[in-house]
């Protein structure tokens, strides 16, 4: 199986995952967007990534121009998904524990999608995985902006009680260079062995 219909199909996987909790009458008005926005990211079509400022889990403004020189591993997800998000950022710090030093020259940056919900948790919420994590979140406005230069789809999915809701998002994990260019993204549920050995490469240029 090549490399992109290996893609396509943790795409497909991740989707239905995530679209399995929605029945069609309550998919999202913008459906068609979020497969052109997959389409346009699984066969490279346009820019993916991109200049942004966000405020971090400590309330600090941040932007992409102070992690130059650094790979920056980018992730949007929110702290209530139930297994894909916590899983893919344990994999991400598995994956920079073994690096050992050479983590320092890798960022990982975790993005909201629910920056109502992500508020005072998103601090304790990275805390539990990589120390070098940097929580981000935003006003609705920002998240959409720099979710829509990645090209990552998000969508509240209403469901459980007390106007509780799930979000069906992007999961893949975006790999920028350390000038801040796009150098590819990898499928939900990438191993750290194979992050270890993507980010290797990257490192030794
Ligand atoms: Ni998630």
């Amino acid at each position: 199986m090549s490399t992109r219909s290996g893609r396509l199909l943790s795409i497909i996987a991740c989707l239905l995952f995530c679209c399995a909790v929605a029945s069609a009458e309550d998919a999202p008005p913008d459906q068609a967007t979020a497969a052109r926005m997959m389409d346009d990211l699984m066969y490279g079509r346009g820019t993916v990534g991109g200049p942004f400022t966000l405020t971090d889990q400590a309330g600090r403004k941040r932007s992409d121009g102070e992690f130059r020189g650094k790979l920056m591993i980018v992730y949007f997800g929110y702290t209530f998904c139930p297994d894909v998000c916590p899983a893919d950022l344990m994999a991400i710090t598995q994956a920079l524990d073994e690096l050992g030093p050479l983590a320092s020259q890798v960022q990982p940056i975790f993005i909201t999608v629910d920056p109502e919900r992500d508020t005072k948790v998103l601090s304790d919420y990275v805390a539990a995985f990589h120390r070098s994590f940097v929580g981000l979140t935003g006003t609705a406005e920002e998240i959409r902006k720099v979710a829509n230069a990645y090209k990552a789809f998000y969508a509240k999915v209403p469901g459980g009680r007390d106007g509780d809701y799930a979000i069906d998002h992007t999961g893949v994990i975006y790999l920028m260079g350390r000038d801040g260019e796009y150098l590819g993204f990898m499928p939900p549920q990438t191993g750290p062995e194979r992050l270890i050995e993507i980010l290797r490469k990257y490192l030794a240029r």
